[in-house]
């Protein structure tokens, strides 16, 4: 497929993004927007997805936001009809949102180990599955999911996280298999990442300087954190024709965390 290079890179296309009034996700919205792409921004926290809607619009972008839980087959499904109201039509779903609680298995409450699997892994399940019908309607449709690099390594006291993440880089490959070749579907693994939730983690540590310089020194190569614009880059890239050859696969930005994994 010729890529345009005048063109902006998602001109023509709607994108809807969940986990998009935060960190990766808000990064995301705006860097699309700038690429053309009319963004449908969902998110748990009304306010931040209008914030997020509020920054696109200020720049001279289209966007709308949707206050929507992700584990909620109804969420999901209103999430697509209100982007399909807005723009009427939808290339690209991007679903980011997530979260992580640290534990051994032994220690994790049940509730615990459900909001982390049901946020991270149910979450792709449920808004690929009202989107989907929509992708083949239209014979194409793309698929991104924010996996991470604690699906393809463990990590200390990161049971939940890291099932739920090594779960969603193979629902990943298992559905770019389904659904190629009209939909691909691709996910990326972040390596640590320099957003809200990252904050919020670090400031729970009784020494958060000493955490983040082991944060510094996990992203080995980089030895710093990623900046959620860097992540973001990565998500245009597979939602562009950049990468119309890219489906299934697992696109690591980490700053060498996994080199020698
Ligand atoms: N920050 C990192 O270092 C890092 C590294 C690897 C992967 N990731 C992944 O990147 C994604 C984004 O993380 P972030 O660091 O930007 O986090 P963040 O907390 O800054 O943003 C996540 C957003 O998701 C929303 N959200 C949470 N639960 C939701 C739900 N049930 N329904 C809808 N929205 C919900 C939150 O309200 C928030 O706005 C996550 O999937 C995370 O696991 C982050």
């Amino acid at each position: 497929m010729a890529v345009d290079s005048k063109k902006l890179r998602l001109e023509g296309r709607a994108a809807l993004i969940t986990g998009a009034g935060s960190g990766i996700g808000r990064a995301a919205s705006l860097l699309f927007a700038s690429e053309g792409a009319e963004v449908a921004c969902a998110d748990l926290i009304p306010e931040a997805a209008e914030e997020t809607v509020a920054k696109i619009r200020s720049e001279g972008g289209k966007a709308v936001s949707i206050q929507a839980d992700v584990r909620l087959s109804k969420d999901a499904e209103r999430m697509v009809s209100t982007a399909m109201e807005a723009f009427r039509h939808l290339d690209i779903l991007f679903n980011n949102a997530g979260t992580g609680i640290r534990g051994m298995v032994h220690e994790l409450e049940e509730e615990q180990w459900d909001t982390v699997i049901d946020i991270n892994l149910k979450g792709v399940y449920q808004c690929s599955k009202a989107a989907i019908p929509i992708f083949l309607e239209q014979n194409s449709g793309n698929i991104i999911n924010t996996a991470s690099t604690f699906g393809l390594l463990a990590s200390p006291r990161y049971a939940a996280y890291c099932a739920s993440k090594g779960g969603v880089i193979m629902l990943t490959k298992q559905m770019a298999l389904d659904y190629g070749p009209d939909i691909r579907v691709n996910c990326i693994c972040p390596g640590a990442t320099d957003t809200p939730r990252l904050r919020r983690n670090m400031s729970a540590r009784p020494d958060p300087v000493a955490y983040e310089q082991q944060l510094f020194a996990l992203n080995r190569a980089a030895g710093r954190l990623a900046d959620p614009k860097e992540i973001a880059y990565a998500a245009l890239f597979l939602a562009s024709d950049e990468s119309s050859f890219v489906t299934g696969s697992a696109l690591v930005v980490d700053g060498g965390q996994t080199i020698d994994a």
